[in-house]
């Protein structure tokens, strides 16, 4: 595994790399992406094969330009209505973190959308990610960039490029090394392909950004084992140590382990609301705060960042209090939830 900046001699490499049908994990404004040519499914085997990720899982496609988005999913198949709302979205929220499920092209390989007849699409909005992906469309007639989180399924994604080398290693090829990534929380995953639009995951883009530009929009994140997306499933997102959760508030109250040899952590999501800035709680020892002055795009930014920094401390539990219920915050107990489930 080699590690690589984004300059444009280094995306050139990791583009020629990803037309080889090697893997290349790069950075995007919400998490990093282990990607695979969308069109090789040699490649996209290495995938789940990496991951470890179970078949019936499929792949986001990510684009870089929006003509792209003809060739991996089937518009005009979209009723009228659909078809205005994918209008909406896209000229307001593309690039950016939001993915949409829409009916899918034949040509698009069954090993990314895990046989489905609908395909995840996402153009994001990084300016490495972008750059990479133009360049492999430059090798080939379809370039476009087969991606899921950079992570061992069922774990913490990664933010930085460290958190991939420590959490798949070897098999990555390479890394392109961009920094923390700005948002911190992967894409809302939007369904585009029923009678009404559902979200299937909470995410970067808020559900009330949606419904201001569409109208009211269903959430389906039932926590099952059988989930309509395969992210619903009910253990995600998960430390490898047990996480215990609280409600926003009470954690503080919560006494220390007068034994300090019990290893525990705690993840507030910002002081008590009463604190004055100068007195507000930070991080220090094994707590982390999100956001000291209960910002949620600051949150949502640092969340898998200091679930990382806990999980690597050798602990035996992480106490973690919720968001506030909206915005950001309803995506941040999303996966709060999900990571505290098996305890
Ligand atoms: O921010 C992100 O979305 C990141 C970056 C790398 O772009 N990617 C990411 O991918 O989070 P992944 O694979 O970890 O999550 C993709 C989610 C999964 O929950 C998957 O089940 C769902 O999207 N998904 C993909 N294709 C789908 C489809 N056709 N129908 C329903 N859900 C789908
Ligand atoms: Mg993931």
């Amino acid at each position: 595994m080699e590690i690589l900046s984004t300059s444009e001699p280094d995306l050139k490499k990791a583009a020629a790399a990803l037309a080889d049908g090697l893997l290349v994990a790069f950075p995007t404004e919400t998490v990093y992406g282990l990607g695979a040519d969308a069109f090789n499914t040699n490649a996209l085997a290495k995938v789940f094969q990496a991951k470890n990720r179970p078949r019936f899982d499929p792949l986001i496609v990510h684009i870089a330009d929006i003509n792209a988005l003809t060739r991996i999913s089937d518009i005009s198949s979209l009723n009228e209505t659909a078809r205005k709302w994918l209008e909406l979205l896209t000229e307001q929220l593309w690039p950016g973190p939001l993915t949409l499920v829409l009916p899918k092209q034949k040509e698009v390989p069954d090993l990314a959308t895990a046989g489905l007849a609908t395909v995840a699409v996402r153009y994001p909005s990084h300016p490495a990610a972008q750059k990479l992906i133009r360049l492999l469309k430059g090798t080939l007639s379809t370039g476009a960039v087969a991606a899921p989180s950079a992570n061992p399924f069922g774990f913490i994604s990664p933010t930085r490029a460290e958190h991939v080398k420590r959490q798949l290693g070897e098999k990555v090829d390479y890394i392109v090394d961009g920094g923390k990534t700005q948002l911190g929380l992967e894409s809302t995953v939007l369904d585009l392909s029923r009678k009404h639009p559902v979200i299937l995951r909470l995410g970067a883009t808020s559900r009330e950004a949606i419904e201001a530009l569409i109208g009211p929009v269903e959430l389906s994140l039932e926590f099952s084992e059988k989930p309509d997306s395969p992210g619903q499933l009910k253990s995600h997102y998960a430390p490898s140590i047990p996480l215990v959760l609280y409600r926003q508030g009470e954690l503080a109250s919560v006494p220390e382990a007068a034994d300090s040899t019990a290893g525990e952590g705690r993840l507030y999501f910002s002081s008590p609301p009463d604190i004055a800035a100068g007195d507000r709680m930070r991080d220090s020892d094994r707590t982390r705060v999100l956001s000291p002055g209960g910002d949620l795009t600051e949150a949502a930014a640092n969340f898998f960042d200091k679930l990382h920094e806990l999980d690597g401390m050798g602990l035996s539990l992480i106490r973690a209090e919720e968001a506030p219920d909206q915005g950001l915050g309803a995506a941040i107990n999303d996966r709060l939830r999900r990571a505290a489930w098996k305890t």
